[in-house]
């Protein structure tokens, strides 16, 4: 065997290894079937437009790595948001701006995830389900620090504008690695970065708060155009209170202390705003209206009590339904209870410091709001079903598959056109064998007839 082929293997079972016991089992003889999210109060009047351009050319990460860098690879320009000055240069999901000792750095911001292509066009508020997290980030995060004192030293105003995203990228890069194509570890990602700071002031801290569990789990990403209609956001409905402390989470990357993420989360009045008014895409191709308004019955007898009503009369109401009963994977809800993070996030600045937000963790899904469902595939919270007509018909749900690499869209079956595979060893293959990306549960769909669900199907595009 080649030592490149040894070298693999030992990955594989280093992986392998590390996939199935060191999942935290959390008991599940909750009391509950079905919980109400109450509203809190949220930050009114902020500006939409103003809201988008702090996302495309704001601060929010704090430090970054100097533009300088990026100069000699500025690879393609900025077809998305088509920006103005040096950020026109680089890709939409990158931005320049002056760190506080006035250096100028990049960094990657919202729409790295936030951000997904269908057919061919870049919609902003869409989840990105085509990332690779199956890298190991450890070496770059190396390569990066060595590459930094070699070029810059470390006295330089380069390295100053450097050192928190450099530490904190250091502590993320082995806790981002996944084990599966298409799944975005945001979790892991915030839980490395708020391990490493002193939960008062944000500063960095030398010592972690708490030790990370082994397995390394991921979700879909959700579309942003539902945050207007959502008490609790994130798929377990762990975050509560004022959302713009929520937001600005992914800050935790690289925004220096307190100090600064005070000034930072001012703007993020403004990013609610937008995020309030943003709607999802129409559906592109014709709908059968009489089919449609057929599902719209039958949705309303079989779906709205959990996901609502649409049209005229919207109504949302905020569920978190329990594991026992929507029986889809267990794993990202058990994982809550079994990190540090909830502790660290409701002793820190984010809960104690006006306006409060706090995690309240449930051993539940919430039961999102289905606008634009159409274009949000694959669904459930861990992406594991590819198309909406295999979510309503389980039978149908195939155990391995796998996309293009610039995949186009069913647009009958709803969702990606996908092959079915014998196991896990292609390319972009979606494993559901995985511990955390069962594809079992809710079997809501099961119960209708073929045609009632095609109605349904019919119904679910002109959300
Ligand atoms: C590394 C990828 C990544 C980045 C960067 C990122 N997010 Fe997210 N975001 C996610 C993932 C994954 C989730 C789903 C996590 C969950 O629900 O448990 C999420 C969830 C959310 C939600 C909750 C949506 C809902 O319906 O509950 C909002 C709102 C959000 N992100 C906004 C932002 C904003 C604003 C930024 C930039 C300041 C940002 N995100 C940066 C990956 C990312
Ligand atoms: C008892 C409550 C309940 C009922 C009834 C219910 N659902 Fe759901 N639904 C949920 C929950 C909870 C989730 C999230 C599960 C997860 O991600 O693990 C969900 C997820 C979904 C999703 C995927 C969302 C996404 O973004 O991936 C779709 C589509 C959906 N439901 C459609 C329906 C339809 C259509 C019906 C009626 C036939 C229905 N549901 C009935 C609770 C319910």
């Amino acid at each position: 065997m080649g030592k490149k082929a040894l070298v693999f293997l030992l990955f594989l079972l280093s992986l392998a290894c590390s996939t199935v016991n060191d999942l935290p089992r959390v008991s599940q003889n909750a009391d509950w079937k079905v919980k109400r999210i109450p509203e809190y109060p949220q930050q009114v009047g902020g500006d939409a437009q103003k809201g988008l351009d702090y996302l495309i050319y704001g601060d929010y990460i704090g430090s970054g790595i100097p533009l300088e860098l990026m100069q000699s690879n500025r690879v393609s320009s900025d077809t998305v948001f088509r920006r103005e000055g040096p950020n026109g240069q680089l890709p939409y999901l990158m931005t320049t701006f002056e760190a506080a000792n006035g250096a100028q750095v990049v960094s990657g911001n919202c729409f790295t995830c936030h951000a997904g292509e269908l057919d061919g066009q870049i919609i902003p508020g869409l989840g990105n389900s085509f990332s690779d997290y199956e890298k190991n980030w450890s070496q770059m995060a190396s390569m990066m620090n060595l590459g930094m004192r070699v070029k810059f030293g470390k006295s330089s105003k380069e390295w100053e504008a450097y050192e928190d995203f450099g530490h904190y990228f250091k502590a993320m890069a082995p806790t981002i690695e996944t084990n599966q194509f298409g799944a975005n570890p945001a979790f892991r990602l915030a839980e490395a970065c708020m391990n490493m700071r002193n939960p008062v002031d944000l500063t960095y801290q030398e010592e972690p708060n708490y030790e990370i569990p082994a397995y390394p789990i991921a979700t879909d990403v959700p579309p942003l155009w539902n945050v207007g209609k959502k008490n609790g956001l994130y798929y377990n409905g762990v975050g509560r209170g004022d959302f713009t402390k929520l937001l600005f989470q992914a800050s935790v990357l690289g925004i220096p202390d307190s100090t600064a993420a005070r000034k930072a989360v001012i703007q993020f009045k403004d990013v609610l705003a937008w995020l309030e008014q943003l709607e999802p895409p129409v559906y592109p191709k014709p709908i059968n209206q009489q089919l449609a308004m057929q599902g719209k019955l039958v949705f309303e007898e079989n779906c709205s009590k959990c996901h609502g009503t649409y049209g005229e009369q919207e109504t949302y109401p905020n569920k978190i339904v329990a594991l026992k009963l929507v029986k889809t994977d267990p794993a990202y809800a058990e994982y809550a209870f079994s990190s540090g993070i909830v502790d660290w996030y409701n002793r820190s600045w984010f809960a104690n410091s006006s306006p409060r937000s706090f995690f309240e963790p449930s051993l539940g899904y919430i039961a999102p709001p289905l606008d634009g469902i159409w274009a949000t595939a694959p669904y459930l919270h861990n992406g594991s079903v590819p198309t909406l007509e295999a979510l309503l018909d389980s039978p149908k749900r195939p155990t391995f598959w796998s996309r293009e690499e610039h995949a186009t869209y069913d647009y009958e079956a709803i969702g990606w056109i996908y092959k079915e595979e014998k196991n896990a060893n292609g390319k972009r293959t979606f494993d559901t064998t995985l511990p955390a990306y069962g594809n079992k549960g809710h079997y809501f769909g099961d119960e209708l007839t073929k045609t009632e669900r095609e109605s349904v199907i019919e119904y679910l595009k002109t959300l």
